[in-house]
């Protein structure tokens, strides 16, 4: 039974991979705080049973508010999206800085961090894009050094991503994006991430969360058109046509940078990452306690259920 009845707040809790974490701490019947900038959107998608503080993270007192009385934070923000890209140092650098520094006030000790899948700093400089990974690894370094009692999850891209490539039958790769990569079902960060803050011996421990398996975007294609029985399509858009997309916007607006940096990293994705996924995935297996969901179950879930 959960004797300790405090909420555990989850920013980004109404986010791809924050909702997920909220529902599954509900169903371990935990009591769930989250802070977003449109409470009626948080509502419908969070449900009855999770108190929903309506504010930004960037503002302190919104942030003081959402730590009172909790026993645990869980810090899930991006602003990788069109809407939010120009606020991303205030988003997810100086507002989670505040989180850290409000929490030690308020001496809450357990932290888990949702960070990216493994950040490393000397091939963001190879590749020209360290401003790409530059906010994460700040604040995972601050939060490494700090005396909470802190978790950090490596989350690999959603398994979405796959699907987000396909348009009228065709999947259209910037690059072609045939380095094998790791990547997830949300459901299964979501369920690591909440039995994670609810541990007491993970302590100082950083996981790369993957599932069972690297694909390379022709890999995920061929998997896909198998199993719904139906071609879809491949077809490589040289990078440089993003890279040009990115340099004329870029006086306008950054998020076609991004876009560019999110593909060139994954066209340039490390192989040995890739071959520790199989490992990386057992050591999940054997730290926590879930059935994963795998690409193939994904994709019957999306294109063959009634
Ligand atoms: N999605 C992926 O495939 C993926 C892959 C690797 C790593 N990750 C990591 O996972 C973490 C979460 O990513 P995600 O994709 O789940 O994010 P997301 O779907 O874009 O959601 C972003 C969340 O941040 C919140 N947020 C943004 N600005 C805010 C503000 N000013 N005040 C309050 N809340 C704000 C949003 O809340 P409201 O809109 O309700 O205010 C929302 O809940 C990030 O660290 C990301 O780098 C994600």
């Amino acid at each position: 039974m959960n004797v300790d009845q405090r909420p555990i707040v989850v920013f980004g809790g109404t986010g791809h991979y924050g909702c997920r974490i909220v529902s599954k701490l509900l169903d371990k019947q935990e009591k769930v705080r989250v802070l977003s900038r449109d409470s009626r959107k948080a509502r419908r998608l969070l449900g009855e049973n999770v108190d929903i503080l309506e504010g930004d993270v960037t503002r302190r007192e919104r942030i003081v508010q959402s730590l009172a009385g909790v026993k645990a934070i869980i810090i899930c923000l991006s602003a990788m999206n069109r809407k939010l890209i120009r606020k991303m140092k205030s988003i997810e650098r100086d507002a989670v800085l505040m989180i850290l520094d409000e929490a030690q006030k308020a001496r809450i000790d357990r932290l888990v961090y949702v960070s990216g899948y493994d950040l490393r700093e000397d091939l963001l400089r190879e590749l020209k894009m360290v401003k790409f990974g530059e906010i994460k690894l700040e604040i995972e370094k601050r939060i490494k050094s700090s005396r909470f009692d802190w978790t950090i999850i490596g989350a690999a891209p959603s398994f979405e991503l796959f699907f987000s490539f396909i348009n009228n039958d065709t999947m259209s790769v910037p690059g072609g994006g045939k380095n094998p990569i790791p990547t997830v079902s949300p459901e299964d960060i979501g369920e690591i991430t909440a039995q994670a803050v609810l541990r007491t011996d993970l302590s100082g421990r950083r996981f790369r969360v993957t599932g069972p398996e690297a694909l390379s975007f022709p890999e995920a294609v061929e998997r896909i058109s198998t199993i719904i029985n139906r071609e879809i399509k491949y077809r490589v858009i040289p990078l440089i046509i993003v890279k040009i997309a990115a340099v004329l916007t870029l006086p306008f607006h950054p998020f076609i940078r991004f876009i560019y940096w999110s593909v060139k990293l994954l066209n340039n994705f490390p192989a040995d990452l890739a071959t520790k996924v199989p490992e990386d995935h057992q050591h999940l297996l054997a730290t926590f306690d879930y059935t994963p969901i795998t690409f193939d179950m994904e994709i019957r879930n999306r294109f063959l259920k009634e």
